[in-house]
């Protein structure tokens, strides 16, 4: 029957593998939420800052639909990066974005590159819009593979490489360099830098970040987000500056709702609580620090450095997924344990709270 037959790439897709949610989490490990010690997901165990939770707790126009265009959280967004609002555009999350910008700039087998190990909705969302995936695998030290990007991109003509700085899972920047020798190639290069707020570099709004550059060049783009350095995963809200080429075929083809109005008073407001939320970032890179030097003092865990609020480990001598299955069954703690080429034996741990470092350490200790 024609009609039963979605999309050759749709049913291609790999099988979709379901984040447990914390409540069935919860009752399977017979924890209860609060004595669950959340490492897996990058989130950040403060949530939203004070001003957000009072700007949800008196949101006043729920049953109004939100501006299309998110004029005020735009503007906010402008002084806040130095970008003009318009080359900005909010969304559902990055996630949302990465998945606009395939759909607008992909036709059936258009070439996309990522560099993995990195963040699966690249190859997801690459896949799901018809898209072929050129994969240039990143160095054993995850380094990117510069001379391979290039041939790649010479020789296969592809729309857009998808980078992350810091690139998750193991936190690594993209350097000065490497950026320019990407830009100097025919593509679109796509930066997600969704956890740039902790990589330590300047003012909150700057950390390092390269979004400033995107109205001076035609392909490049930069996307950043809510959920990390603002506590905001849950309510899905992230924005990206792009070139002025590409911003009407975006205009057009995105949902006109797509940034809800809870979603745009938190971020409103957590822009307005910038001096609170550097301090939590501040504790986080801390935390992170922390990880990174008393994880190297065990037998069992090779950690890299990291700029981002996570840290990836190499598991020498035992299994990974084991050590994750542990953690998680006798001590509540969640880590994420990747069953992918080239990540079986590593585990990677987000930066939590002082108290979720020192309950993970007694853990490791104890199995030490
Ligand atoms: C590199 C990277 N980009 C984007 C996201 C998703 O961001 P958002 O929550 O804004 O969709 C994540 C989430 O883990 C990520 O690791």
């Amino acid at each position: 029957m024609i009609y039963q037959n979605p999309a050759r790439w749709v049913v291609d897709l790999p099988p979709y593998t379901p984040i447990e949610p914390f409540e069935v989490l919860s009752v399977r490990l017979g924890r209860r939420p609060q004595d669950i010690v959340k490492l897996d997901a990058n989130e950040n165990p403060y949530g939203p800052s004070p001003r957000a939770r009072q700007a949800l707790a008196e949101l006043q126009f729920a049953h109004i639909y939100p501006d299309p265009e998110s004029r005020a959280l735009r503007q906010a967004l402008s002084d806040f990066t130095g970008v003009p609002a318009e080359f900005l555009l909010s969304g559902a999350g990055a996630d949302e974005l990465i998945d606009l910008l395939l759909r607008v700039m992909l036709e059936p087998g258009d070439r996309v590159i990522t560099c993995p190990p990195t963040f699966g909705m690249y190859a997801f969302g690459t896949r799901l819009n018809g898209g072929q995936l050129v994969e240039v695998p990143r160095r054993p030290n995850f380094s990117l593979d510069l001379p391979a990007l290039q041939q790649a991109v010479n020789d296969l003509q592809p729309k857009m490489l998808l980078l992350a700085s810091p690139n998750n899972p193991d936190g690594s920047l993209l350097s000065d360099q490497e950026l320019h020798a990407l830009l100097e190639l025919p593509v679109l290069v796509v930066l997600d830098e969704a956890y740039i707020e902790f990589s330590g570099l300047g003012a909150l709004g700057e950390q390092g970040s390269r979004i400033s550059a995107v109205p001076q060049r035609d392909n490049l783009v930069v996307l950043r987000t809510f959920s990390k350095w603002a506590g905001l995963a849950g309510l899905r809200v992230g924005y990206g500056a792009f070139p002025a080429w590409l911003l009407p075929a975006l205009w057009r083809a995105k949902q006109p709702y797509n940034v809800n109005v809870a979603a745009s008073a938190a971020a409103l407001a957590s822009l307005e609580d910038r001096d609170y939320l550097a301090g939590i970032a501040a504790s986080l890179r801390q935390e992170r620090e922390r990880l990174q030097r008393e994880l190297g003092r065990l037998s069992f865990l090779q950690p890299y450095p990291s700029c981002a609020n996570f840290v990836l480990c190499r598991v020498p001598d035992r299994s990974a997924r084991e050590l994750k299955e542990t953690l998680a069954a006798q001590y509540g703690i969640l880590v994420r344990y990747f069953d992918s080429p080239g990540l079986r034996d590593h585990i990677r741990i987000s930066a939590g709270r002082p108290q979720d470092t020192n309950s993970l350490l007694e853990a490791l200790a104890a199995l030490e």
